[in-house]
């Protein structure tokens, strides 16, 4: 079988992890273009990882990449930039969250991957992580009952540099859009759209939400309470807490959790370990290369309509925080 061709845009951290990860997919794999941004970085990366093609322009890499499909892993207000001219040459992209900054640059993306009938999917690899699917899984047998409520933090400390992607409004920073996504996503996946929202948070100097504090309230009697932060460190568990009992996901919840604690109110504990090869990205990848074999240009886990909901839900928290990307939207 030939192996599928990848090419890949950005070089740091989660590019070089998702790299790693290939060889853990279930048929073969290789990277033929990498495209950079800074020389040295560039060609050290394309050299760990038996790359032959390194590229420092978009419309290059697009014409001589020779790729089946392409990764990006940039700050994310290069997202919308780059998948789109992939798009527009009907090369499939996977495109690390957030898929863009602002609802209007992910319906446009949306509308070329129809028009072009190319593959688009976000990189929000958590939902295809087997802790994920477990607990998806106890939810649907009705084992907790009806959710009443979610509470899931995410917090990094992020080194103090101003001109970090982290903290630099042209760089789409603040911890919403790096961390709080996942809390929000998880919020969505399970609960489905909040009927209201409330947020605050703690602006930077430079006016990007450096912690961010969420409230989904939703008709049905129902709640989820999320939390972002670049300036501490969370350790919490995920609980979802149902009628019947309440599921915990082990720190750290949205990568390698160790393990699911599922809590009957009426019984006994009992701890799901949780363990797999590598980081784990390539349980996305799979489903991305699984997608593209049938001919979809979504996926039926994670499709487009899904990342709408969840920038739309992350605009709507961003102006409730005051926090506009203003050089971008
Ligand atoms: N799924 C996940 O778990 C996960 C985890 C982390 C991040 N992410 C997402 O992935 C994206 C990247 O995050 P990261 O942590 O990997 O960031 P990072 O370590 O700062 O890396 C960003 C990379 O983009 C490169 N770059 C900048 N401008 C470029 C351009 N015009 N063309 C090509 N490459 C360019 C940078 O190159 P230079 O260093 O040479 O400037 C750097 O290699 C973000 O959107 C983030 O939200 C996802």
């Amino acid at each position: 079988m030939e192996p599928v061709k990848w090419g890949i845009i950005g070089t740091g951290s989660i590019a070089r992890e998702f790299v790693s990860d290939l060889v853990f997919v279930n048929a073969p794999q290789q990277v033929v273009a990498v495209l950079g941004h800074n020389k040295d970085s560039t060609k050290e990366f394309a050299g760990t990882f038996n790359i032959p093609h390194a590229f420092f322009e978009l419309d290059t890499f697009i014409a001589k990449g020779n790729m089946d499909v392409a990764y990006i892993a940039t700050p994310h207000t290069l997202h919308y930039g780059q998948v789109m001219q992939c798009l527009q040459h009907r090369i499939p992209v996977l495109c690390e969250k957030p898929l863009t900054i602002n609802e209007t640059q992910c319906k446009e993306l949306v509308d070329t991957a129809r028009a072009a009938q190319t593959f688009l999917m976000e990189g929000m690899w958590l939902r295809f992580l087997p802790g994920i699917r477990l607990v998806m899984s106890l939810i649907s047998k009705g084992k907790i009952g009806k959710i009443v409520s979610l509470r899931a933090s995410m917090g990094y400390k992020a080194p103090a540099d101003p001109d970090s992607r982290y903290f630099d409004p042209a760089l789409g920073g603040g911890s919403l859009l790096d961390l709080g996504v996942y809390p929000v996503f998880l919020a969505l996946l399970l609960m489905g759209v909040p009927d209201t929202i409330k947020a605050v948070g703690t602006l930077s100097e430079e006016g990007i939400d450096e912690t961010c504090s969420v409230l989904f309230h939703y008709s049905r009697g129902q709640h989820a309470t999320l939390e972002s932060s670049l300036k501490s460190e969370t350790k919490l568990p995920v609980e979802i807490a149902g009628e019947k009992g309440t599921i915990k996901m082990l720190y750290p919840w949205f990568e390698k959790t160790p393990g699911i604690e599922l809590q009957l109110y009426n019984g006994e504990p009992v701890t799901y370990p949780m363990q797999w090869e590598g980081h784990g990205l390539y349980f996305e990848t799979e489903e991305v290369l699984s997608c593209i074999q049938n001919k979809q240009i979504e996926s039926k886990l994670l499709p487009h309509a899904f990342s709408l909901e969840m920038i739309r839900t992350m605009d709507e928290i961003r102006s409730q925080v005051n926090v506009s990307y203003s050089m971008h939207e």
